[in-house]
């Protein structure tokens, strides 16, 4: 059975080994995981979970046949420095926003195994929507194991390094324009004089019946026809958000994610 090592320890890491912890199937032997400076973080996780820390990363690079740069996007160039002269057979799987395939093999020696998975904050409870590519030199059970790790956090669909890029702002930042849309709908919820309570209450419920619906048919035209009579109340709401451009709202703000991660690249 294989070894992992997770570089970085913060929020995604432990979303990520919770859930490879949680299958019914054991995917990995051994769990290392290490951080930057926080070795109180480190030690409360292992108590919580059945994974390793580590001191020094570069200690164990040599026992794992995975490692995941679970670090943020800037630190990670200096951590594939340290790590190219330390590469086997392992595959580097980054998770980190703007850094594909393409710029990992820039840094690596020629031939080595890589992956990029944008999985999103869902991957708590098994969740994410997860996008993925390979590199190059990708072998068939790497690529097995790539996808066993993303089957424990959620769906996950292969896409172009480029497609990956730009649909981030979809998969990744979406989310908070759907957490934003429920905070608008309390607003509105709360206007009619209940509590807040009750507004999330509400709001909450329809979110999941909705997605829920949607989940089972697989068909957002017939379920919002179904909701709407014509000439009706809900069509009148339907062309209010319409007459407020609500579909160029929501192009113009993944635009907005994709410009604003574009400029930190160059
Ligand atoms: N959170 C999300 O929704 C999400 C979604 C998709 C992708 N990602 C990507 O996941 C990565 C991690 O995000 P996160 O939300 O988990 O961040 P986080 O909670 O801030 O955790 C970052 C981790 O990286 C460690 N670290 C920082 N610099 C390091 C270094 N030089 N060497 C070794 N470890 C280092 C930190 O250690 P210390 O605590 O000791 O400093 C910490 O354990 C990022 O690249 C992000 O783009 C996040």
């Amino acid at each position: 059975m294989s070894n992992i090592l997770f570089i970085g320890a913060g929020r995604m890491a432990e979303a990520m080994f919770s859930r490879l912890l949680a299958q019914p199937k054991r995917l990995f032997k051994t769990i290392y995981i290490s951080n930057n400076t926080s070795k109180t973080h480190l030690a409360h996780l292992a108590e919580r979970y059945d994974v390793q820390p580590v001191t020094n990363w570069t200690d164990v690079v040599d026992d794992v046949d995975a490692i995941i740069l679970a670090t943020p996007p800037s630190t990670q160039p200096e951590q594939l420095r340290t790590l190219s002269p330390l590469i086997r057979n392992q595959i580097i799987i980054t998770i980190a926003a703007g850094i594909g395939p393409s710029i990992l093999e820039n840094h690596l020696p020629e031939g080595t195994a890589t992956a990029w998975i944008m999985p999103n904050t869902a991957a708590e409870i098994g969740a994410s929507m997860s996008l993925y590519t390979f590199g190059k030199h990708v072998n068939a059970s790497q690529k097995t194991l790539t996808e066993n790790i993303l089957a424990a956090i959620g769906t996950y669909e292969e896409l172009p390094e480029e497609a990956i890029h730009n649909l981030t702002a979809l998969t990744g930042s979406a989310p908070a324009f759907v957490y934003e849309f429920v905070l608008q709908l309390e607003n509105a919820a709360t206007s009619y004089g209940i509590s807040p309570t009750q507004a999330r209450k509400l709001v909450v419920a329809m979110l999941h019946g909705s997605a829920s619906l949607l989940a089972k048919t697989n068909d957002p035209v017939a379920l919002r026809d179904a909701v709407t009579t014509p000439g009706g109340a809900t069509a009148a709401g339907l062309q209010s958000l319409a007459d407020h451009q609500f579909g160029d709202m929501l192009t113009k703000a993944i635009e907005a994610v994709n410009a604003h991660a574009k400029a930190r690249k160059n």
